[in-house]
């Protein structure tokens, strides 16, 4: 025995999938998404039944810039609590809706306002640069707000006299350490889900397949992003594993995006980075975005809700910080 599960397979987990979906319930959804006039977003993430039935799939930037450029009255956003909030202090005229209010992040939850508020505080001379994995009252803090496709463009864009709070995850701030040479000052919070990957599982996968080519997120830890061959955002991956010549990839980050590559890349082979716990999948899930259930989407768009409501003052200030990343193209 190798210590890896005997369940790891060269495909993405069935719980990502898209098959079983009850096909009363998905003509059910798209009858309600008509009368309603609703626009569905869903991040690389949720099951494939959810990315199946939405108007747009992609990664956490993707998705803010389509909410904004959306003229549906109904935004019903499939993904976790800060995209949803995002969409709505882009768009506040829209009402947006989220399938289950739980649907939250462990990122966005290491960074409670009244501490980030202290901090900076602490250091009134540093820029602050906020990863959209936030609340909106850390974004209404922040000077400028950031994604994984384009942290570092962002950080690149600010004075070099300026020093930088980089917050809240410490392994994407990192990252764009290693890459910019700016010196941050980087929160201490991490992503539940790419801090579940196991290392020595995933050097064992490794050997088990020494043709395959490693594909991360920059949210997974240093010791893993070292053996990459690719570092990037979930649609950067997905773009890497499609137009590279290689035929084998193990791919290091939430599972969903499987789901996806799967359909774009149908003949190459694809194996999910493992997670220390054996589990059905032998992968790393988010428990947060798989809150999310065709049963939910229908409820939400039957009853309009949950709907996210946002603080004026703090949407405003919000959209201030959210503006600045989006204008830099
Ligand atoms: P991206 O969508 O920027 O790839 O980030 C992944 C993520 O963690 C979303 O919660
Ligand atoms: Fe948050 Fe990580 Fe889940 Fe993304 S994958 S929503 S960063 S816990």
């Amino acid at each position: 025995m190798d210590g890896l599960n005997p369940s790891v397979r060269p495909v993405g987990p069935g719980a990502s999938g898209a098959g079983g979906a009850n096909p009363a319930l998905v003509a059910e959804i798209r009858e309600l998404k008509r009368a309603k006039r609703a626009v569905i977003l869903a991040h690389y993430y949720q099951t494939g039944d959810i990315q199946m039935l939405a108007d747009h799939v992609g990664d956490s930037l993707a998705l803010a810039r389509a909410a904004e450029r959306t003229d549906a009255p109904v935004i019903l956003f499939c993904g976790v609590h800060f995209m949803a909030e995002t969409a709505k202090i882009l768009d506040p005229g829209r009402k947006v809706l989220l399938p289950d209010r739980a649907a939250g992040c462990s990122l966005a939850d290491s960074a409670p306002a009244a501490k980030f508020r202290a901090f900076i505080d602490a250091h009134p001379d540093h820029f602050v640069v906020s990863y959209i994995n936030c609340s909106a009252e850390v974004k209404a803090m922040s000077d400028i707000i950031c994604t994984s496709s384009n942290a570092v463009r962002v950080v690149n864009s600010i004075p070099t006299d300026r020093p930088i709070i980089f917050a809240p995850d410490r392994h994407l701030g990192a990252y764009v350490q290693r890459i910019t040479g700016r010196e941050m000052l980087l929160w201490d919070g991490t992503c539940e889900v790419h801090v579940n990957i196991s290392m020595d599982k995933l050097k064992l996968l490794m050997g088990r397949h020494p043709h395959a080519k490693l594909v991360a997120h920059p949210e997974c830890p240093e010791h893993i992003l070292l053996e990459d061959d690719h570092v990037g955002s979930t649609s950067s991956l997905l773009g890497f594993v499609k137009h590279d010549p290689g035929k084998e990839f193990i791919v290091a980050t939430e599972a969903g995006i499987l789901y996806n590559m799967r359909a774009e890349v149908p003949g190459k082979t694809l194996i999910p980075a493992p997670a220390f716990a054996d589990n059905e999948c032998a992968c790393s899930e988010c428990p947060y975005m798989k809150l999310n259930t065709l049963e939910k989407v229908r409820d939400a768009l039957l009853f309009e809700e949950p709907a996210i409501t946002l603080d004026e003052e703090v949407r405003v200030r919000a959209h201030r910080a959210l503006r600045r990343m989006l204008e830099l193209g």
